[in-house]
């Protein structure tokens, strides 16, 4: 059980704080409806399993598991910026909220409706150093027999800013070569892997032979990732979300990762419900966005 003060009450049998050796707190929630297991490090949701079903989210088994370091898998909040910070190549990629330390704001549910979890970040001195905005940013996430996730960020300063943010989700699949990504047919995206040329889906649904690194600008739809090898579909539905992101390393991007196993990349599969580049959020002072994404393994 976890010693720290500033956490509300377990909920007996069902939702309970964990210290593991590493340094990192964890959330285990255990339902009729779904297990669940979220690091307060990051707000990082690391499993997502409905009941009866394969777990939904993928972590490496190399991945580093501590404070201060990002996991490699689950659900990465990135914010307040997307890769690496433009013009600023020395600070953290994907932001800094993905290797802070969360508050737990509130924590509520039973065995049979599932659990409601709300993390808090605010600004301090360190995000000043790396961002110098007062903002606050929520995660909330509800898991039940589907997983919502919802990233909401408030403007608490008297000048306005803007923000880039992503729910960067791996999904577990049986192998990235034989599954299929409906929902962006069509759509025109930026190839990371060919130096950001844009270019255009045809009308036929997505599939994989070779890396994967692309951002689909002005995407709104729900993606749904079919995998005949697990016999299931895993729906991705979003709200105040306009960029996907859809990423898996292949061969020799997976070897140079530290944090990621050799073998591991057939796997895995990232759709990321994103405000990326141009569609980064701009809010006033006083203003909130929220960006939410609805996980069904069906
Ligand atoms: C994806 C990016 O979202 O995240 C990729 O589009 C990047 O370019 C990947 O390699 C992983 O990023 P990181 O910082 O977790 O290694």
């Amino acid at each position: 059980m976890s010693s720290s003060a500033l956490l509300p009450p377990s909920i007996p049998d069902v939702a309970s704080f964990h210290d593991e050796p590493g340094g990192l707190t964890f959330l285990r929630i255990k339902t009729a409806l779904a297990t669940a297991e979220i690091s307060l490090d990051g707000a990082h949701v690391t499993r997502y399993q409905p009941a009866g079903c394969e777990p939904a989210l993928f972590v490496s088994r190399s991945s580093a598991m501590a404070p201060g370091k990002p996991i490699r898998g689950g659900i990465p909040v990135c914010f307040p910026w997307f890769s690496a910070r433009a013009g600023h190549p020395e600070l953290p990629a994907h932001g800094f909220a993905r290797i802070r330390r969360w508050d737990v704001e509130s924590l509520s549910g039973s065995n049979e409706s599932g659990v409601t979890v709300v993390f808090r970040l605010g600004a301090d001195h360190a995000t000043r150093e790396l961002w110098p905005l007062d903002f606050v940013a929520r995660m909330r996430v509800v898991v039940g027999r589907k997983l919502n996730v919802a990233l909401e960020v408030e403007n608490c300063g008297d000048v306005p800013f803007r923000f880039e943010e992503a729910l960067h989700t791996y999904f577990c699949v049986s192998d990235v070569r034989k599954v299929s990504v409906t929902g962006l047919e069509g759509a025109a995206y930026f190839d990371k892997t060919d130096g950001f040329q844009r270019k255009e889906l045809g009308s036929e649904p997505l599939r994989f032979d070779a890396e994967c690194d692309r951002v689909f600008p002005r995407t709104t739809s729900t993606c749904v990732i079919d995998d005949p090898g697990l016999r299931r579909k895993i729906t991705v539905e979003k709200s105040g979300s306009h960029s996907t992101v859809v990423w898996n390393p292949w061969i020799a991007k997976a070897a140079a990762m530290a944090d990621f196993g050799d073998d591991e990349w057939p796997g895995m599969l990232c759709i990321e419900t994103a405000n990326v580049g141009d569609d980064a959020v701009s809010l006033a002072p006083g203003e909130a966005h929220a960006m939410s994404a609805i996980i069904h393994v069906q």
